[in-house]
């Protein structure tokens, strides 16, 4: 467990430090800091917990966690003139949280698994959950930092840390990087170049199985459609594109 004042050197820190003016609130413990997040909108914020106790994942899903042990938190992103859609919210997110992961383990090359799960070496590493508003997108992201992160005996296997691919990481310049990214990648979406970046860290050409408005559908990965998800070539030849706030990946 992080000691309060530790934490609240953390805000101090943070308001000086990121690229843009952002409110900055952390939290010894919430119960989902996408919650928290909400109330501030469209304002820009960055809500952050050491632990949540109803920490919550893609449709539905729980997301547990232990004190001091990952990076929990939640950005609150303006969307007052709605230019900005779910899908592509969703890409530059993944991409953002892939490339602060390259940059604190200058060794390793992140994968994305669509849409939006942060892999190393084939196990997941951080989750992206991104809750649309009408002014504006709440993106939680959760980053299992040590391996104490990752208290679900269910999913241990699939999942690794920081750690486990590199020295000790300090959260803080974890955060800090990352809040760089995304406000970067969120700003200023060159959206050839974000697609480059996506391609070369995503599944293309690996066959998955999806559920979308309770169908399954087994296709090829073939492309994203920055707005409007990705794009599958079906068993039977037919090509459909898969929103990403919708569909679930199955295998
Ligand atoms: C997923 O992989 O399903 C997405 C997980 C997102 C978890 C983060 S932790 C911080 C933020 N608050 C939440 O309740 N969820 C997100």
């Amino acid at each position: 467990m992080s000691k309060p004042n530790e934490l609240a050197d953390w805000q101090d820190h943070l308001e000086k430090k990121l690229p843009q003016p952002i409110l900055v609130r952390v939290y010894q413990e919430t119960r989902s800091t996408q919650d928290i997040a909400k109330p501030f909108a469209p304002k820009m914020a960055l809500i952050i917990a050491d632990q949540q106790t109803a920490g919550r994942g893609r449709l539905g899903r729980s997301w547990s966690s232990t004190p001091g042990a990952s990076v929990l938190m939640s950005v609150v992103w303006p969307n007052l003139g709605k230019t900005l859609t779910h899908d592509r919210v969703s890409l530059l997110s993944g991409l953002a949280v892939a490339r602060a992961v390259e940059n604190v383990l200058p060794a390793s090359k992140a994968r994305l698994k669509w849409p939006n799960d942060v892999i190393l070496d084939d196990c997941k590493l951080a989750g992206v959950l991104i809750e649309a508003m009408s002014s504006a997108y709440v993106i939680g992201i959760g980053l299992n930092v040590t391996r104490k992160a990752i208290t679900d005996p269910g999913i241990a296997q699939a999942s690794t840390c920081l750690e486990e691919h590199g020295p000790t990481m300090d959260r803080l310049h974890v955060i800090e990087i990352l809040v760089t990214e995304l406000i970067q990648a969120l700003s200023d979406s060159k959206t050839d170049e974000m697609l480059v970046q996506w391609r070369d860290r995503a599944a293309l050409g690996q066959t998955q199985t999806f559920e979308q408005a309770g169908q399954q559908i087994t296709g090829e990965i073939l492309d994203l459609d920055p707005d409007h998800g990705l794009i599958v070539r079906r068993d039977t030849g037919e090509i459909v594109t898969l929103p990403a706030a919708t569909t679930s990946v199955i295998k």
